[in-house]
């Protein structure tokens, strides 16, 4: 949640800034702001996107080596030109850009109104600037020890950048819970909340440990613990190709990342099994065979899309390794005293890496003495640095706000560890584990094959465009999918939608069916076919319109569903990967027609860097 990034070197820094921005975007949208050094120290702000803070600054001049911008989301305060970063200290002579939630900001506040200080904006941002201010002046000390010093004040978490019109050529950095970046180029220097806004310049990169402080001064940059003990940094090398966050012909980034799944199940599966030899291997899972093997339970810790996933394993898990398995939303996991023994694996499931309230419940089943197994897709994440081992997604920068390649990745890889450890276990014997091989190398060519129903999808999202209400039923392996479904066409459209298994609607949804609802029924070939096929009597019994997702051939669902979408047939322990898909174009398309803007949905973020 929000997008910060700096620049010094030797090239303009507003170019770089704003182009920056314009990609960390999908991280916050609310407004957007810059702070640039030259003869002075100017920032200039505006609600909205980045392109309308481009255009105000059109006839500026913006000119210098040296600057900072952020694209915010907001938490304190409404979203205005105000409440924008970059904030000024009270002097003016220092400014902040700042992702994160400071907690403890309105007691510092207050000790700060009493001192003298005065607030232009509500938010927390503004209270820390104003507090690194407070201690330079009463310490008479440098930026860079002001900032030190103001980080054992704070509570809560934070990535910031700090630049000071009395200095120049510096940049101070620091992070503890929000992630931070540090571009390492020939002679210059790059701040940002990602990687994305680096990789045209440099692929040599820091990644900045929490209670690390960066200053970048005359050319060199200087990394310290928050006790002021020099750290040597680790400079890793990017392997993440421009195209991979540029849209490539498609309208938006959603759409082209729905189309890019066939490659990026593949990228999740490649090197982890080879079907012909029988063989599978993931190095996460090696270093702890034994751990997996005794598990007494696994819990699964994951908030939205990454939730369903973990749905999804929980199935998979419990039916192929025989391992009990609890699925936990984080942010109720972390909060309610679990009960966490040490034989408990915890599986932390999540695309971005940095969700607050899934690293927080990693921190908690760690202090317990679990072992934390990672499934994440950014590399070097917060997620994927604070587990014991893990595996990457592979499915490559999802820039979209929906999540789409991501999940049917993480099922994927989770797919994979189900397998794993059964055959360790003995408890998924060899002929079934070489048949489920050999299909799940036959699922990227069956995602293609689901792909090319967009235009059939397409056709059916314009008779339901204007629906108010959509509800999405499943049983087994395609319950998770039915929510997956439901939570893609309202955080894309607007539209109101409920996920069920199918079975629960007799408990209380079906009171809701009636001549305008719409539901969407995942009803491919699978052990609870023939159930499902009566909880569609059901709701046609009750002129509910039914969208039925079902196998290829299926000759007794057309008869009774108004629309029938037919995927190919698969493994039951694989159809999410293919039942999912006309689900995402499905909310796409209907989010596209009612004019929603897909790639940046109203209130949402990528990243959830916030509890
Ligand atoms: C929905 C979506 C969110 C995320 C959730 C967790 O499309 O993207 O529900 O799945 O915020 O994010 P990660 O996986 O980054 O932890």
């Amino acid at each position: 949640m929000c997008g910060i990034v700096a620049y010094v070197g030797h090239r303009e820094a507003c170019p770089i800034i704003i182009k920056g921005l314009k990609r960390l975007e999908y991280r916050g949208y609310d407004s957007a702001g810059i702070a640039l050094m030259n003869e002075s120290l100017n920032v200039y702000k505006k609600k909205g996107k980045v392109s309308e803070l481009e255009a105000f600054i059109a006839e500026k001049d913006v000119h210098g080596h040296i600057g900072m911008g952020h694209t915010r989301w907001a938490t304190h305060g409404e979203p205005n030109d105000v409440n924008a970063h970059p904030h000024f200290s009270s002097s003016k002579s220092i400014a902040i850009i700042h992702n994160g939630i400071i907690e403890n900001y309105a007691a510092l506040k207050t000790l700060l109104l009493e001192k003298g200080h005065t607030f232009q904006s509500e938010t927390d941002s503004e209270v820390f600037i104003n507090l690194i201010e407070d201690i330079r002046t009463n310490n008479h000390c440098s930026l860079e020890e002001a900032v030190r010093l103001a980080l054992h004040e704070v509570v809560g978490a934070y990535a910031i950048v700090v630049l000071s019109k009395d200095d120049p050529d510096q940049l101070v950095a620091a992070r503890k819970g929000s992630p931070l970046v540090v571009g390492v180029g020939q002679g210059e220097y790059f701040l940002a909340s990602d990687a994305t806004p680096i990789i045209e310049y440099t692929s040599d990169v820091i990644y900045l440990n929490d209670h690390e402080i960066a200053v970048i001064k005359n050319g060199e940059l200087d990394i310290r613990s928050k006790e002021d003990v020099k750290q040597t940094p680790y400079v890793q090398r990017l392997e993440m190709a421009l195209e991979s966050i540029e849209k490539g012909g498609y309208e938006h980034f959603m759409l082209k990342e729905i189309f890019e799944q066939p490659r990026s199940i593949l990228d999740s599966m490649r090197g982890r099994m080879i079907a012909e030899s029988n063989h599978m291997m993931m190095g996460g899972i090696r270093e702890f065979e034994n751990k997996f093997v005794n598990a007494e339970r696994i819990i699964i810790v994951a908030c939205g899309t990454s939730w369903h996933a973990g749905l999804v394993a929980e199935y998979l898990i419990e039916d192929l390794a025989r391992i009990p398995v609890e699925v936990e939303y984080a942010s109720e996991f972390r909060y309610r005293n679990p009960i966490i023994s040490e034989k408990d694996i915890v599986i932390a499931i999540s695309q971005s890496g940095e969700t607050a309230d899934t690293l927080a419940a990693i921190e908690l089943a760690k202090s317990k003495g679990a072992t934390i197994f990672g499934i994440c897709n950014v590399v070097g994440s917060s997620i994927a640095r604070a587990t014991d081992a893990g595996a990457y997604t592979h499915a490559g920068p999802e820039i979209g706000v929906a999540s789409t390649k991501a999940f049917t990745a993480q099922v994927t890889v989770l797919t994979l560890v189900a397998m794993i450890i059964g055959s360790k276990r003995g408890t998924l014997e060899t002929t079934k584990l070489h048949e489920l091989m050999v299909e799940l190398e036959n699922i990227p060519d069956k995602v293609e094959k689901a792909l090319q129903l967009d235009e059939q999808i397409q056709e059916i999202s314009a008779m339901f465009k204007d629906a108010t209400n959509f509800l999405y039923l499943g049983r087994g392996y395609n319950f998770p999918v039915a929510l997956e479904g439901a939570l893609k066409l309202k955080e894309i459209s607007y539209i109101h939608a409920e996920g069920y298994p199918a079975a629960e609607m007799k408990h209380g949804p079906i009171a809701l069916i009636d001549a305008q609802m719409p539901v969407v029924v995942i009803a491919t070939k699978d052990s609870s076919y023939e159930k499902i096929v009566s909880n569609i009597q059901e709701v046609r019994a009750r002129k509910g319109r039914v969208i039925a997702i079902v196998t290829e051939g299926d000759n007794v669902i057309p008869a009774m569903a108004d629309y029938v979408i037919e995927v190919p047939e698969t493994s039951e322990h694989l159809v999410p990967l293919l039942s999912v898909i006309p689900l995402q174009l499905l909310s796409y398309h209907i989010a596209v027609m009612r004019g929603c803007n897909v790639d940046q949905p109203r209130n949402l973020a990528k990243s959830v860097t916030v509890e």
